[in-house]
């Protein structure tokens, strides 16, 4: 089986199961999956759909030709499998160590029996909210996912996690940043893997294309992850070979994920110059969430003087505090020791690509 080290990250290109007779007993604080929910449909026809044709937005080009596999039982076999898996892993993982399984509403029960019956406490479920979902006359929206979560028999108050939220609230990757059909957002796994402590382990053997091992990277902690198709464990290992990097490029690190210039006028807000148009809400919300995520925002816009200072000011108010304006960022500013007139981002947002870099409609 492939495996990779580097500093803080080990990982495999396996099946689970291979994967867990290769690690140490026990040398893991914390197991944090996002495992094939087997979902995606109320009736078996549905669930025994391709990937694609269950996660992805009808008619998207994404992922078309990258459906994953054990994603088809039911909900007998998923249990058993889950347990399986869980149980194997409860092996490698030390007394204390916690255990979080992402899932959906249809197998939310499936996973709560799983979780237990691999021999763990069962602490209570944790929600993420999507903050969106398909609407559906006369139904609530489904729109959140949900973590179970437990621990290797005693969990101490005392173990060098503070308090923590049980509500995290991230919209979906957008299309145009995802690496994987089913990615969880970054910036809502930064705050999962907080349940384990700052550099232990955590192991992820549905690793998918890496998100937890970034967040792992970029909060000190230290990551094992599997993954299964070849394809998806490249971009894993490449996103977290990265993640790794960066975090000691920057120093005092916080990890930087993507710099962003991002302009005010027509983006921000409606475009009414030289007044302050109404606030954009939505891109102001991916924004933040991004910024949450570990990117970095520079406002860039042809304002100068009061009406620049209007600008930032106003932002302010709105919680979006930006790393420079009209500037490169200073620690790139003291990395090329020089400040290039023309400003360094990996992306210029305006309202002509808004929606393909944050995922908003403007
Ligand atoms: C829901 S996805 C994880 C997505 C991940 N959280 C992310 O943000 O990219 C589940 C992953 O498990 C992988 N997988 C399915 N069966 C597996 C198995 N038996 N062993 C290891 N990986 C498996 C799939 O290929 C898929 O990439």
């Amino acid at each position: 089986m492939e495996r990779i080290t580097t500093d803080r990250a080990r990982l495999y290109c396996g099946d689970c199961f291979r994967v867990l007779e290769e690690l140490r007993e026990p040398e893991v604080d914390g197991v944090i999956i996002d495992p094939p929910y087997s979902s995606g449909g109320t009736f078996s026809t549905m669930r025994k759909g391709d990937t694609y044709k269950k996660y992805c937005r009808s008619g998207s080009e994404f992922g078309k030709d990258k459906s994953f596999t054990d994603d088809n039982m039911d909900m007998r076999s998923f249990t058993l499998f889950l347990r399986e898996v869980l149980f194997s892993a409860r092996l490698k993982t030390k007394d204390q160590g916690v255990c979080c399984v992402f899932i959906d509403f249809r197998n939310l029960p499936a996973v709560a029996d799983a979780l237990q019956m691999a021999g763990r406490i069962w602490r209570g479920i944790a929600v993420w909210d999507k903050k969106s979902s398909r609407p559906q006359m006369g139904r609530f929206k489904n729109q959140c996912e949900y973590i179970v979560w437990g621990s290797n028999g005693d969990l101490p108050l005392e173990r060098g996690v503070g308090v923590l939220d049980g509500l995290f609230s991230y919209g979906n990757v957008p299309t145009a940043k995802r690496y994987h059909q089913t990615e969880k957002p970054l910036a809502l796994m930064k705050q999962v893997v907080e349940i384990v402590p700052a550099g232990g382990v955590v192991l992820d053997f549905f690793m998918g294309s890496g998100t937890t091992g970034v967040a792992c990277m970029e909060t000190g902690r230290r990551f094992i992850g599997g993954e299964l198709d070849k394809e998806y464990f490249n971009t894993a290992r490449r996103r977290i070979e990265d993640a790794e990097n960066q975090t000691s490029i920057f120093a005092g690190g916080g990890g930087v994920l993507l710099i962003y210039a991002i302009d005010f006028d027509g983006t921000l807000c409606v475009d009414r110059y030289p007044a302050i148009g109404e606030p954009r809400e939505d891109v102001i919300a991916a924004v933040l969430d991004a910024q949450r995520a570990g990117d970095r925002f520079i406002l860039w816009t042809c304002r100068v003087g009061s009406r620049l200072e209007e600008a930032v000011a106003w932002s302010e108010a709105r919680g979006l505090v930006f790393d420079a304006v009209n500037d490169n960022l200073p620690d790139m500013i003291a990395l090329y020791k020089n400040n290039c007139r023309k400003v360094f981002a990996d992306g210029y947002i305006d309202d002509r690509n808004v929606r393909d870099l944050l995922g908003v409609e403007i």
